[in-house]
């Protein structure tokens, strides 16, 4: 069974803690717990010191007597840590990776499997700051127990009530699980290539790398050990998923290579580019230098096509291509074909609010075989849980 942390922070749902954790331990786990300064306010720590049988963290410092416990004692033995009740507070804090007390410290300290049931006012739930600290928490893979709705203490009405205790102690044992992917070694490349033309200016592409970055979080939520090869990804990283940046085609040819001899599955996301400038030149060109200019490109290597031919057997090969208009499908097949890897994701970006940069996609997912899976249009973790369904089900079989 576990080592839970559960870090009560302070709002009136706080005392449904006790619950969380009494339900926790009848299921056998060892539960240790952190109350926030304002946690301390609705329960005490004499409550929470008297049921776990523990030592009970409340502050970094030893002003009201000896500290029983070292400032990282929690995150060294915690498995999980479930922050139940979290506030608006406490979720903007966890965002901003703030470390002030003995909750901000433990969180940062740990990067194990991070489960927050959400409890506040339906307004403060709302509001845009609280919108976007949760997204940043959920892309960074934390486990977010959606709220209920009903009334709330305060006499407002709407969704912000802690979820039942029982759910949320089965999204502990959720994350707890071994995962069908545990110990599956998974190379995801994400994001867009900049070749670089002079000191200043290169060529780029639209990529984001968010349809990557989803495939590393759903891939790590199943308990792969996941690498990310980003190629100039400016979003938020997952604490349990290493990441190497690799800018260029040429940074990305080299870390591929190097990995995949311990890599299971490769998904190669990224937009590679296809041309690169034949020789960057050294500071800036001069435009009063002549008024047109040709630029030199030379071909980049293909790396899926050059990791394909030397795959070991039992690797499992994931490519991408984005392809516009009508007869995208059919080139797809056909470049799966020709790449000769397992599985071909294709998605038409030529569609409009889909695909480059946004949230959302469209995929049609080609292989394993004759197999053809159409997902969306929907969003990019919902993209990325059909694609892993994919892959997944041929690492088992292999
Ligand atoms: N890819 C790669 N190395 C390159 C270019 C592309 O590994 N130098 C990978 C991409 O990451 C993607 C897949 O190959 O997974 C298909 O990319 P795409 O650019 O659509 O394919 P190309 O082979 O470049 O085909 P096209 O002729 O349509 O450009």
């Amino acid at each position: 069974m576990a080592e839970v942390v559960l870090a009560v922070t302070g709002g009136i749902a706080a005392y449904k803690a006790i619950d969380v954790m009494r339900i926790l331990q009848r299921r056998g786990h060892g539960v240790s717990v952190l109350l926030s300064r304002s946690a301390e306010r609705f329960v005490t720590r004499g409550t929470f010191s008297a049921l776990s049988g523990r030592p009970v963290g409340t502050t970094l410092f030893p002003d009201d007597g000896q500290l029983d416990y070292d400032h990282l004692d929690f995150a060294r033995r915690a498995d999980i840590v479930l922050v139940c009740p979290a506030t608006a507070h406490a979720m903007a804090e966890m965002a901003h990776g703030l470390a002030g007390g003995v909750i901000g410290t433990t969180l940062l300290a740990f990067d194990g499997p991070v489960v927050v049931a959400p409890a506040m006012n339906p307004r403060m739930l709302a509001h845009p700051a609280t919108v976007a600290n949760l997204a940043t928490l959920e892309a960074r893979g934390v486990r977010i127990v959606p709220v209920s709705e009903g009334l709330l203490a305060d006499g407002d009405v709407g969704p912000g009530r802690l979820a039942d205790p029982v759910d949320i102690c089965d999204a502990v044992d959720a994350a707890l699980a071994p995962g069908e992917l545990a110990g599956v070694r998974v190379l995801v490349s994400a994001g867009g290539t900049q070749e670089p033309v002079d000191a200043v200016r290169f060529l780029g592409n639209r990529s984001s790398g968010k349809m990557g970055w989803a495939l590393a979080s759903e891939a790590r939520r199943r308990g792969a050990v996941v690498t990310v090869l980003a190629s100039n990804v400016a979003l938020p990283r997952e604490a349990g998923i290493a990441y190497v940046d690799a800018p260029t085609a040429a940074d990305l040819h080299r870390e591929t290579v190097a990995r995949m001899p311990g890599t299971d599955v490769l998904v190669m996301a990224a937009a590679v580019a296809d041309y690169r400038p034949a020789a960057a030149v050294q500071g800036k060109i001069d435009k009063s230098a002549s008024d047109a200019m040709r630029l030199e490109l030379e071909k980049t290597p293909d790396i899926l096509t050059e990791v394909t031919a030397a795959r070991r057997p039992g690797q499992v090969l994931v490519g991408f291509a984005a392809e516009h208009g009508e007869d995208g499908l059919q080139r797809a097949r056909e470049k799966r074909a020709r790449k000769g890897v397992d599985v071909l994701v294709h998605n038409d970006v030529s569609v409009p609010g889909i695909g480059f940069g946004s949230d959302d996609n469209a995929v049609t997912i080609i292989g394993p075989g004759d197999a053809e899976t159409t997902v969306g249009p929907t969003s990019k973790a919902a993209c990325a849980a059909a694609i892993v369904d994919v892959f997944a089900g041929l690492v088992t079989h292999t």
